[in-house]
């Protein structure tokens, strides 16, 4: 049998279990902006059913909901381009996700590190969710049919389970059904790391708010934490291999690359020889200029939670649209009786 020929369309999505930070930005939100409106169909999913496999009080969830999806407006989400939604407004992903728990298997979970490094030495006491939840992301993906997902590189492993999961579908049911999604990991940011150690990755969580941006910063508080972020005493190099055992330098390297959309090499090129005290100001300068903008819109439009869920409620019956007769068809292969 040819393999299907699968709508390029991409999908991808964000947790509301907090603030946005700079990592989501340049990770994923600025890259999902970038292929928005050109040879793909766009799917955005603020994918609150994820946020509950570590605790959220109500007020928390439905706050971030609203947040993460100002912050694809803000950045410039269309919905008139790009299918926008909240996740449990489709009730298929859940389903679909039901379906995948049992196609994936023990061991292939027990593999992911992402689960390892949260559970830690806690495994025990932690959600069965928190356990399961790439098996969820899978049913995301898979229910558009989405052939591409733009994410950082945490996410790569999930995004090859999600292989797994349509292949061993394919397999087991003998058919053609689900395509091979791929990862789309590229560019300067693909992992945005904390700005008081450059060996940890920048997150929502964090005891110290210096350690990230928000996209909710202010320009004073955005300056102020580049100024202040760790450096080391050395010059800026003149290529990026000078950086290797340099992670706090490389880091701020690769911001303000994404940041200009250059390259790390380009910007050495301009910078290379000078030291900090020139570097860092250009930085603070650079990420005000591109992410204060976004923090004002946002709030302009978190006056406004009414407009948020009516734009999100919009975007779930399209993506509705798409997911129904998927999940039927799944349903119909693997002989439910409907
Ligand atoms: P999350 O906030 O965990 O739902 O992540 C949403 C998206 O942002 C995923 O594609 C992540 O890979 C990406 N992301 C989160 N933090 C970072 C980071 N520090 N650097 C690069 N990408 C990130
Ligand atoms: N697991 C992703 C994260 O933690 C979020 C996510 C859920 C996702 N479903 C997805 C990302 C589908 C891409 C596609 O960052």
């Amino acid at each position: 049998m040819d393999k299907p020929a699968f709508t390029p369309r991409v999908f991808s999505g964000i947790k509301p279990s907090g603030g946005l930070t700079l990592g989501n930005y340049l990770g994923a939100i600025k890259r999902f902006v970038g292929m928005q409106g050109g040879e793909f169909e766009t799917i955005y999913c603020v994918v609150d059913m994820h946020a509950i496999t570590v605790w959220q009080s109500p007020e928390d969830l439905r706050h971030a909901t609203r947040e993460v999806a100002a912050g694809y407006l803000a950045a410039g989400i269309d919905p008139d381009k790009s299918i926008l939604f909240n996740q449990s407004r489709v009730s298929a992903h859940a389903e679909l996700g039901w379906l995948f728990n049992c196609v994936a298997r023990v061991g292939w979970m027990n593999r992911m590190t992402q689960f390892k490094d949260k559970a830690g030495k806690n495994a025990e006491n932690v959600s069965l969710g928190l356990y399961a939840y790439p098996s969820l992301m899978a049913a995301d993906i898979l229910l558009y049919h989405a052939t591409h997902v733009p994410v950082g590189e945490d996410q790569k492993q999930h995004v090859e389970l999600t292989r797994d999961i349509a292949n061993k579908f394919n397999h087991d049911y003998k058919v053609d059904f689900f395509p091979e999604t791929v990862p789309v990991i590229e560019g300067p940011a693909m992992r945005v790391m904390n700005l008081r150690d450059g060996t940890k990755k920048m997150s929502k969580s964090g005891e110290s708010d210096m350690e990230r941006i928000n996209m909710t910063d202010d320009a004073d508080t955005i300056s102020k934490k580049f100024k202040k972020s760790r450096t080391d005493p050395d010059v800026l190099p003149e290529t990026m291999d000078g950086l290797s055992e340099r992670p706090e330098a490389r880091n701020l390297v690769n911001i303000y690359a994404a940041l200009a959309d250059t390259t790390g090499e380009a910007v050495l090129s301009e910078f290379g020889g000078e030291g900090w005290g020139k570097f860092k100001p250009a930085l603070a300068d650079l990420a005000v200029d591109k992410l204060a903008p976004i923090s004002t819109e946002m709030k302009r439009l978190m006056a406004d939670p009414a407009e948020i869920d009516r734009i999100m409620a919009k975007g779930a019956e399209k993506a509705n649209e798409i997911a129904q007769p998927i999940l039927a068809k799944t349903f119909d292969i693997m002989g439910f009786v409907r």
